[in-house]
Formats: structure tokens, sequence, C-alpha cells
């Protein structure tokens, strides 16, 4: 499963970066929004630190000013994967740039039926809200399991990519279920590298080296 980073934060994403097993970047305005910079800047610098795919995610509402702002944030830098919202001018748009060569990411997912429909509309990534779903007492992992499922029943070529995820134990059902990406925020990656055992264990280890000679 490919690992992204979900934040916009570089010095976060430096240091994920430096673990050798982040992937990409995913942004939306909520997490720019807590930068104070200018999107297109942040996001070139984010590629200067990540080779991968980074997602920057539209504002625009209407068609034609959707189009226009998709392909200026696509023309940014070669790594970047345009983010559109689900919905019928979503569709209608990320028909129209997929067949351009414009990667896009489908945000807002909540269903697997969504996902198809986005798949088939030519998304690169679609991004199930695993946390939000869960939130409101529905299964998130379930929209990743289902369209997993539906996309390989198909051969669809879109990556199932689980967005808001809120803890370590929802990466590791991501990956169980297949997902293709799990886009993860910076404490949980964090998280994940420790486990209480593994301190413990070095603990036992450094006192116990201090009763011989290593050389
Ligand atoms: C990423 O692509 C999504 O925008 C993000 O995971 C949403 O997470 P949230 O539900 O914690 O805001």
């Amino acid at each position: 499963m490919q690992i992204f980073m979900d934040t916009a934060n570089i010095d976060e994403i430096r240091r994920g970066a430096a673990l050798g097993v982040v992937d990409g970047v995913t942004t939306n305005p909520s997490l720019l929004a807590k930068e104070g910079v200018e999107y297109r800047d942040r996001v070139l610098e984010i590629a200067s630190v990540v080779d991968g795919p980074i997602s920057a995610e539209c504002i625009s509402t209407e068609f034609e000013p959707l189009l226009a702002e998709a392909r200026r944030i696509a023309a940014w830098h070669e790594n970047v994967v345009v983010k559109i919202p689900m919905g019928e001018v979503g569709l209608q748009a990320i028909h129209r740039l997929s067949a351009e060569g414009i990667k896009i990411n489908v945000t807002l997912i909540f269903s697997a039926n969504q996902a198809l429909l986005a798949a088939k509309a030519g998304a690169t990534f679609v991004s199930p809200f695993v946390g939000r779903l869960n939130d409101g007492g529905q299964d998130g992992m379930a929209v990743i399991r289902e369209s997993v499922e539906i996309f390989e029943n198909y051969d669809l070529d879109t990556q199932v990519l689980a967005a808001s995820i809120r803890g370590a134990r929802d990466v590791t059902e991501c990956a169980l279920a297949g997902s293709h990406v799990a886009t993860i925020p910076s404490a949980v990656l964090f998280q994940m590298m420790g486990h209480p055992l593994t301190d413990k264990g070095i603990e036992i280890f450094l006192r116990d080296a201090q009763k011989y000679s290593a050389v």
C-alpha cells in the first residue's frame, strides 16, 4: 500500500520523507488555511521534498471556472494531482480533464457508487473519507473494501485512496482491505513507528549490553 501524508505542513513532510516511506502528499483548503502560505508556493515546496503525487484541491463550483482552475493547478508541477469534489459538475469536469491527461483525485467520496462513477469518469484516485463516515456512525472501511472489490471486478485503473484517517488501526484496516493508498495525518504516521514494547526492549538490550564488551 502506498502511504501519502495528509498535511500541508512542510516540516512534517520533511520528517516523513526522511523515513523513506512516503509516496505522496494530499492537501486540502482546510490544511492550507493552517499554514498561512500561498497554495502554489507550498505545493512547489512539497514537490522539492517528495517525488510523488501531490494533491491540490479546486474550490470552483461552476463547470467552466472549475476547468480553468484545474488546468491552472495542474500546470504548477508535473506531480500535481488535481483534487475535485464529487458531484455532477465534478464528474463532467473529470471526464473533460482526464481526456486532456490531467490526473484527478476525486474527493469527498462517501459511497462505493460515488467511487464507481468517479472511476468511470476518468479519476486517477478516488478518496473515500473513512473517518467522517465513522464519525457519523457509518462503516467507513466498508466503502474502501467495496470500492477495491468493484475496481478489481472490472479491471478499472483508478486507485482507492483512503482519506480522513483518524488512527493507526485505520491504516492497518486499509491495508487489509487492499486500499491502493492511505493518506495519513502526520501524527498517525509518526505514532505508527513506535510501540511501548519496542522502547522497553531497547532499554533492556542497552542495560544488558553494559555487562559485556562488544569489541
Ligand atoms: C484528504 O485527501 C482529505 O481531504 C482528508 O483526509 C480529510 O480528512 P479529515 O476528515 O480529517 O478532514
